[in-house]
């Protein structure tokens, strides 16, 4: 199959479908999934989204509390345009028909709090704020005439020098993509093209991530040649449950934002010996002071204790986490929630203007998969679908300006799968995959060392080496395909972790446990065969 649309999305969470909603205004929209358009980490989300409403907030302070969780790294245009633009893109979701918390007040919806912010600032639909955004903007482009191709596993992306034997720039023209249902590679061609893949949570044993989250964006960006930065900022949630049947259960920051305790298995509050903030202080602090606990005492998860509350106000707040975590047999109005850190958020990614602009022409880049410098060396909670939303509606904008410039319609040759043969070896593949989330998990955690980079790096050249041969023998498949990412993007996480010698944000090594501002106050660039530059371009 062969498709030309005006503008192409890979990705449908909030990011991708915040652009196609607004593109669509302009032309016409193809929106990919690799698995349905609803199986996002957007629908996963739980806290809700920042946004200044409460009346004793204001924009300034909202700024400021980004700025000191991203210690010194933001990009403090980016964290302005945000804050700013945050409340008017809130209320259009309200007026596209989402039913978000409400409560007596003024704003007439219920603001919770979480780590780091100074004021009750997070709009919510009760737990499942992510599922009420992914439903809203989903029917609303439904509406909007955007067209959907869910099962379509974008493999990589195209571009003019490919297209003209290498006489042509490096503009981005569309993308391969395999039909995971019948097998066959199709071409996506567009005048512009958007990443909005989401993040990289499967590259770690343990993540809050659904399985789509495998880094495609950022491998595939790497390997068209576009500037990656600051991947080495990974974001552990501090609270995941911890069950041998839940998989990737996050019990949300806002349970701590409404007075959950942190505990040891001795019933210790732990917290208030690690920060003054307790609970409440920013997630690296948290998630670092659960690990050092852990590893102190032995103990293989923390408790997060919310019995103190009562039972009407937790189904109240929370009723999806308590009747998730009541399927496992926890009632959490009477036992303590065992948790443990899992990976969460890429802070890092494709570099971004504050309009979506990659350093690829025709090739643009919002949410998750983007390093807009909105997060510097660590996100504050809820700050993400906010992104999303801003940034993907203003790339909108810049995206129509793209397309009225845009070549015509560019041409394209079919897949060629060369000698490629059907895989029999599956096995390969998972031993690979298990490797490399094992490796990292171990080795490129929450509290890194030299030497255990040094290692992860020495197995990955390995991996990737082998993962090669096996991509270039074989027929591909969505396995094949997601493993060759994760190991892609395992290599730039541990490449960026070298590279940073101190510790900062979400960056915790004991070989350089103090920051050091004067030699990387500056983000992490990197880009494939060309030395890094300093920075990337930014306005
Ligand atoms: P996603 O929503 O992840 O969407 C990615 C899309 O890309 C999917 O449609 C996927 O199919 C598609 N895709 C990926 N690769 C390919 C490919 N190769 N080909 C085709 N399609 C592809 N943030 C907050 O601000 N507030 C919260 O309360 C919050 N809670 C969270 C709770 C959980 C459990 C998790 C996991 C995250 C949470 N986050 C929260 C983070 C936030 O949900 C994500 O950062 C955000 O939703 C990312 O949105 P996105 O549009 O960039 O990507
Ligand atoms: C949560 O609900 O704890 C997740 C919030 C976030 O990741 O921003």
């Amino acid at each position: 199959m062969r498709q030309q649309h005006d503008f192409l999305v890979l990705g449908s969470g909030i990011a991708g479908l915040s652009f196609a909603l607004r593109a669509a205004r302009h032309g016409t929209v193809a929106v990919l999934s690799k698995r349905g358009r609803a199986e996002t980490n957007t629908a996963y989300a739980q806290g809700g989204i920042a946004a200044v409403f409460a009346p004793g907030d204001s924009f300034e302070q909202h700024i400021h509390d980004t700025l000191v969780a991203g210690a010194g790294l933001c990009r403090e245009d980016a964290v302005r345009v945000a804050v700013t633009e945050g409340p008017p893109r809130v209320r259009e979701l309200i007026e596209l028909g989402a039913e978000f918390t409400r409560d007596a007040t003024p704003f007439g919806y219920h603001l919770t709090r979480e780590g780091g912010h100074s004021q009750r600032r997070v709009v919510h639909a009760t737990d499942l704020t992510g599922h009420e955004v992914e439903r809203t903007l989903l029917e609303a482009c439904g509406r909007a005439g955007v067209r959907f191709f869910e099962d379509h596993h974008a493999i990589d992306l195209i571009s003019e020098a490919k297209v003209v034997g290498g006489r042509g720039g490096d503009r981005a023209l569309g993308c391969y993509a395999l039909d995971t249902r019948s097998g066959s590679v199709d071409v996506f061609l567009a005048k512009v093209v958007v990443l909005a893949t989401g993040g990289a949570g499967k590259v770690y044993l343990y993540t809050t991530n659904p399985d789509v989250a495998t880094g495609d964006g950022i491998a595939m960006a790497h390997r068209a040649g576009a500037a990656i930065a600051n991947l080495e900022f990974i974001q552990f949630h501090p609270t995941c449950l911890y069950h041998p049947q839940a998989k990737n259960f996050l019990i949300s920051e806002a349970l701590r934002g409404e007075g959950g305790i942190l505990r040891n298995r001795s019933g210790e509050a732990f917290m208030e010996r690690y920060d003054p903030r307790k609970e409440l202080a920013p997630r690296d602090v948290v998630a670092r002071s659960i690990d050092s606990e852990l590893k102190r005492r032995g103990d293989d998860c923390v408790f997060l204790d919310m019995t103190h509350m009562t039972k009407a106000f937790l189904v109240e707040h929370f009723p999806h986490i308590y009747t998730t975590c009541l399927t496992f047999g926890i009632d959490m109005a009477v036992t303590p929630i065992p948790v443990v850190p899992a990976a969460h958020y890429v802070c890092g990614g494709v570099c971004t203007d504050l309009n979506g602009r990659t350093s690829i022409p025709g090739l643009l880049a919002i949410g998750e998969v983007a390093c807009t410098g909105l997060h510097g060396a660590n996100r504050l909670a809820s700050n993400s679908l906010l992104e999303g939303m801003v940034f993907g509606q203003r790339a909108a904008d810049t995206a129509r300006e793209i397309a009225e410039q845009a070549p015509a319609a560019p041409r394209a040759p079919d897949w060629d799968p060369g000698r490629a043969v059907p895989p029999d070896e599956g096995v390969i593949v998972k031993q690979n995959w298990e490797e490399i989330r094992n490796l990292m998990w171990n080795y490129v955690g929450i509290v890194r060392t030299d030497k255990r980079l040094a290692r992860a790096q020495h197995r990955l050249d390995n991996l990737v080496g082998e993962i090669q041969e096996y991509y270039w023998g074989y027929l591909v498949t969505r396995d094949l395909l997601e493993l060759r990412n994760l190991a892609d993007v395992a290599r730039l996480i541990v490449a960026c972790a070298q590279e940073r010698k101190e510790s900062r944000g979400l960056h915790y090594t004991l070989s350089w446990p103090q920051k050091d501002d004067a030699r990387f106050l500056r983000d992490t660039v990197l880009m494939r065969g060309k030395p890094a530059p300093e920075a990337w371009p930014r306005s």
